[in-house]
Formats: C-alpha cells, sequence, structure tokens
C-alpha cells in the first residue's frame, strides 16, 4: 500500500510535519512539496495525505487548487488532511473553509500538527507582523508530534499494518 503526501510549506514547518508523518508510516511513502516539485499523479498511491499552513487567514492556493482538481480521484482514495497555524482554536474552521465539502467529509483524519516561526528564513514584512501580532521576537517550533504520530498509526491501520 502507497502513501502520498502533499503540501505546501512557506518557511519549511509543515515540511518537517510531513517529513516527520512519513517516518511514522510503514510501506512506501512519496513526499511532495507543491510548490516546487514535479506532480507526481495519484494513480498509484492507496493514500493521499494533504496539508499547507496558514498565512493572513488563508492556505497556500495551491492546496486549493489540487483537492479542486483532483476531487473525484481523491474521494476513491484513502484522504487524510492536516494544517500548521498559529492559532489552534481557529484550525476546524480553516479545515472546512480551505478544502471542498466532499473532501473534508470523506477525509479519514483532519489533523493539527502545529506551528514554526522560523526568523531566520523569513523576510522583514513577515518578522514585524509576528511581532506586532502574535507578539514573538524570536524563532520556535511547536509541533504537535502525538498528533502526527497518531495520523501516521492510522494511515498504518487502514493500510492493514503492514504496509
Ligand atoms: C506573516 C504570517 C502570517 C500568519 N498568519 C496566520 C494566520 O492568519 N492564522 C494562523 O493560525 N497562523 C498564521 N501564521 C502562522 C503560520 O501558519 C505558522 O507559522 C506555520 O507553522 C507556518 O508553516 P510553514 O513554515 O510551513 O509555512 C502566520 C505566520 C506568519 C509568518
Amino acid at each position: 500500500m502507497k502513501t502520498l503526501i502533499v503540501y505546501c510549506s512557506k518557511y519549511g514547518t509543515t515540511g518537517e510535519c510531513a517529513k516527520e508523518m512519513a517516518e511514522h508510516i510503514k510501506g512506501p511513502v512519496s513526499l511532495s512539496n507543491l510548490q516546487s516539485d514535479e506532480y507526481p499523479g495519484l494513480k498509484e498511491y492507496d493514500t493521499v495525505l494533504i496539508g499547507g499552513s496558514i498565512y493572513g487567514g488563508n492556505i497556500q492556493k495551491q492546496i486549493q487548487a489540487f483537492t479542486t482538481a483532483h476531487q473525484e480521484e481523491l474521494l476513491r482514495k484513502n484522504v487524510g488532511l492536516f494544517i500548521s497555524c498559529a492559532f489552534q482554536d481557529k484550525s476546524e474552521a480553516y479545515f472546512t473553509d480551505f478544502f471542498p465539502d466532499e473532501i473534508y467529509e470523506h477525509a479519514f483524519a483532519k489533523v493539527y500538527v502545529g506551528y514554526g516561526y522560523n526568523f531566520e528564513k523569513m523576510g522583514l514584512v513577515s518578522k514585524m507582523l509576528v511581532k506586532a501580532l502574535a507578539k514573538v521576537k524570536e524563532s520556535r517550533l511547536d509541533i504537535e508530534k502525538e498528533n502526527i504520530r497518531q495520523l501516521g498509526e492510522m494511515v498504518n491501520r487502514l493500510h492493514g499494518e503492514n504496509g
């Protein structure tokens, strides 16, 4: 059973979460950054995990374009959704707002994976916004490792544990 993890990540946090997710999943796993990698095609995959991060109340447009364009094919597969964002209490609204209703209903999991602020990679405007709005002044990584592990376990169970 094969798994594809597609994601978008501006400063690397969601990418780190996707890589950690892959380590928990038995059997072959492919990772694809929708902003930089060639689109791999869904045909060979049994399970597709889709995740992005939130900026100014929006998820990356590539995530929405991907789920909309491949909705019919995704509905025939196991689908899991994940989001990285600073405001965990808003994550449920982000899932319902940014994924098509059918995909949201079909998904076996909607997982909040935590957040990070990477001041080394952020531009000046982002740094100023984070300092002003989030009152955070230096890099921070607050990943929900247990949620990520549980998502991997769910995939393993769907695949019959053997991968
Ligand atoms: C400029 C900026 C705006 C952000 N806006 C939001 C937001 O509207 N809601 C939210 O929950 N998190 C927001 N965040 C937090 C990011 O979603 C969080 O840092 C996430 O982990 C980034 O993941 P990435 O590095 O994979 O892109 C913002 C972060 C930055 C730097």
